[in-house]
C-alpha cells in the first residue's frame, strides 16, 4: 500500500523536484547549485519545529515559558545592565542612532567601534586575531545552500575557518551545516533572524541568540562558544547577554564589504580593492604584533567565489590563515567537551607537515578517516535522518508550499 509519503514523493518527481538527500555526505557530494538549493527536509529538525519560533522572523518573545530557555532568561534577566533597546523588534530607530551619547555611555560599536565595554563585568570584543601575521578567518550568513564548491575548495588547501551561521538558516539547510563539523571548520552564532540585535528587547535578543544555538546543537550536535552580531550591531547590554550564554563576541577591524555589492555604491572593484588593502597591510609591517580579522561572508555565489579568489594572495601575505578561535588557542570551542580544535601552534605544525589539522578527538569530523564523511556531524543524524522519505521543507519556500499542495490534492 502507497503511503503518503511516497504519493507526495511521486508527485514531487513529476513537478521535477529532487528525491530528498538525507546524509551530509550525499549533500556534500552534489555539484550543482541547482540540486543544492532544492528544499528538503529533515526528519530532527521537523520533529523539532514547535520549539523554535518562525524561521527568519525576529524572536518577539520566548516561545516557551516552561522551559530551560526561558529559566535561564529569567534567572539573568535582572542583572542585564539597564540600557534601553534602540530600535523595535530588530530594526534601529533612526532618531536614537543620531541622537545617541558622543561620549558613548553604551560602548555601542554601530556609532563609535567601540570593544571595550563601559559597564563593569562585560568582556570585551575579540575585533583582530591575537597571533602576529595572522588572518581569523571567517565567514558571516550561512550555511548557503550553494556552498558546496566553496568548502570543497577549503577543503582541498586543508584551510579551516570560523563559520558564523543564521539559525534560520542551519534549520533551512541542516545537512549543509553539518557540513561545517565534518569538514573541521569552527561554528560561531550569527543569530537566529539576522536583525540588529540592539533594537530588541532583553528577552528578545535573548532569544535571538538561544534559539539560534539551539537549532546548531540540534542539526550538528555542538554548541557554539562564540557569535558575532549582525551588522556588528553590539551594545553592553547585550554583550552582557550573549555572555550569560557563554558566547564570546567576535568582531573585525577590517570590512571587504562583499554583501554590499551593487548596493550604496559599492562595487565589485570596491570589494577588491578592500582585499588589496588588506593584502598591502600585511606588506607594510601593520599585523606584525598583532593580527587581523576581516568581514567576509558566505552569503552568495559572489561573495564565496570573491573568497577563493583571493585565497592565494591572502595565503602568501599573510603568515598563517586560521580560525578565529585558533588564533585563541580556543581548543575547546563548544560546550560539548568531546570535541577539540588544535591549539595556534599545532594547527600551523599540521599544515607545515601537510598534515591535517583538522579537529579531533571525540569529533565526528576526526572519525570519518580517509576522506569519507560518512557517520559524520554528530549522533542526530543517525537517529534521525535515514526514514526522511519525502517530507517536505514546508515552512520555508513557497514552492515547497505550492508543491505539498499539489501533492496533497492527489
Ligand atoms: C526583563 O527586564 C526588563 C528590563 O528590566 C523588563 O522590562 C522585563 O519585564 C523583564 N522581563 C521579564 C520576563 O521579567
Ligand atoms: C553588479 O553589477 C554589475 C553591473 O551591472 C554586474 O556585472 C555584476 O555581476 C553585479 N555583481 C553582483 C555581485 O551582483
Ligand atoms: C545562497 O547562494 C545562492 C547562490 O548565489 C543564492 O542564489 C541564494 O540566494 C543564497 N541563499 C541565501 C539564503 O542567501
Ligand atoms: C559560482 O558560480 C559559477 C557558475 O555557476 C560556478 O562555476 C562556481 O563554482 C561558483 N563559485 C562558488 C564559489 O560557488
Ligand atoms: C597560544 O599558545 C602558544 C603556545 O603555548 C603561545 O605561544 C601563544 O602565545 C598562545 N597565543 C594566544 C593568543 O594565547
Ligand atoms: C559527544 O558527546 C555528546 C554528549 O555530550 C554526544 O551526544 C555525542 O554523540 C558525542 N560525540 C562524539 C563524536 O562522541
Ligand atoms: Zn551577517
Amino acid at each position: 500500500m502507497r503511503s503518503h509519503s511516497s504519493i507526495a514523493a511521486t508527485a514531487l518527481m513529476l513537478l521535477g523536484v529532487r528525491a530528498a538527500v538525507s546524509s551530509e555526505s550525499d549533500e556534500a557530494a552534489l555539484t550543482d547549485m541547482t540540486s543544492e538549493c532544492t528544499p528538503y527536509s529533515y526528519a530532527p529538525v521537523a520533529a523539532a519545529e514547535s520549539q523554535f519560533p518562525p524561521i527568519w522572523t525576529p524572536v518577539s518573545a520566548m516561545v516557551s515559558k516552561s522551559d530551560a530557555g526561558y529559566a535561564k532568561f529569567i534567572s539573568i534577566n535582572a542583572s542585564i545592565p539597564n540600557i534601553a533597546p534602540k530600535g523595535v523588534l530588530g530594526v534601529p530607530d533612526q532618531t536614537i542612532v543620531s541622537g545617541y551619547n558622543p561620549a558613548d555611555p553604551d560602548c555601542w560599536w554601530t556609532v563609535t567601534q567601540c570593544v571595550t565595554p563601559k559597564v563593569s563585568g562585560v568582556k570585551g570584543d575579540i575585533a583582530a586575531a591575537p597571533e602576529p601575521r595572522t588572518l581569523g578567518y571567517g565567514f558571516d550568513d550561512g550555511p548557503n545552500c550553494s556552498h558546496n564548491a566553496f568548502y570543497d575548495y577549503l577543503t582541498e588547501k586543508n584551510q579551516k575557518a570560523t563559520m558564523f551561521y543564521i539559525g534560520s538558516n542551519v534549520l533551512d539547510w541542516p545537512l549543509q551545516a553539518q557540513r561545517a563539523v565534518a569538514d573541521g571548520h569552527e561554528i560561531c552564532v550569527h543569530t537566529w533572524s539576522h536583525r540588529s540585535m540592539t533594537a530588541f528587547t532583553n528577552e528578545q535578543a535573548f532569544g535571538e541568540l538561544w534559539y539560534a544555538m539551539q537549532a546548531i546543537k540540534l542539526v550538528t550536535g555542538v554548541t557554539p562558544t562564540c557569535w558575532r552580531p549582525p551588522l556588528g550591531d553590539v551594545d553592553d547590554r547585550i554583550r552582557y547577554i550573549a555572555q550569560q550564554l557563554g558566547l564570546q563576541n567576535i568582531l573585525w577591524k577590517y570590512n571587504s564589504n562583499d554583501w554590499a555589492v551593487n548596493t550604496t555604491g559599492i562595487t565589485e572593484a570596491t570589494v577588491q580593492g578592500n582585499y588589496d588593502a588588506l593584502i598591502a597591510a600585511v606588506g607594510a609591517g601593520t599585523f606584525d604584533t598583532t593580527g587581523a580579522i576581516m568581514l567576509t561572508h558566505e552569503l552568495n555565489n559572489y561573495t564565496m567565489q570573491t573568497a577563493l579568489d583571493n585565497y592565494p594572495k591572502l595565503a602568501a601575505a599573510f603568515d598563517h590563515i586560521v580560525p578565529v578561535g585558533v588564533s585563541l588557542n580556543k581548543t575547546q570551542p563548544y560546550v560539548e567537551t568531546n570535541y577539540t580544535l588544535p591549539s595556534f601552534d599545532a594547527y600551523n605544525a599540521a599544515r607545515a607537515s601537510g598534515g591535517s589539522s583538522s579537529a579531533s578527538s571525540g569529533s565526528p569530523a576526526a572519525s570519518g578517516g580517509s576522506g569519507s564523511k560518512s557517520g559524520s556531524a554528530a549522533g542526530n543524524q543517525a537517529t534521525g535522518g535515514t526514514s526522511a522519505g519525502f517530507v517536505l521543507q514546508v515552512s520555508t519556500l513557497t514552492l515547497g508550499l505550492v508543491v505539498l499542495g499539489a501533492a496533497l490534492a492527489l
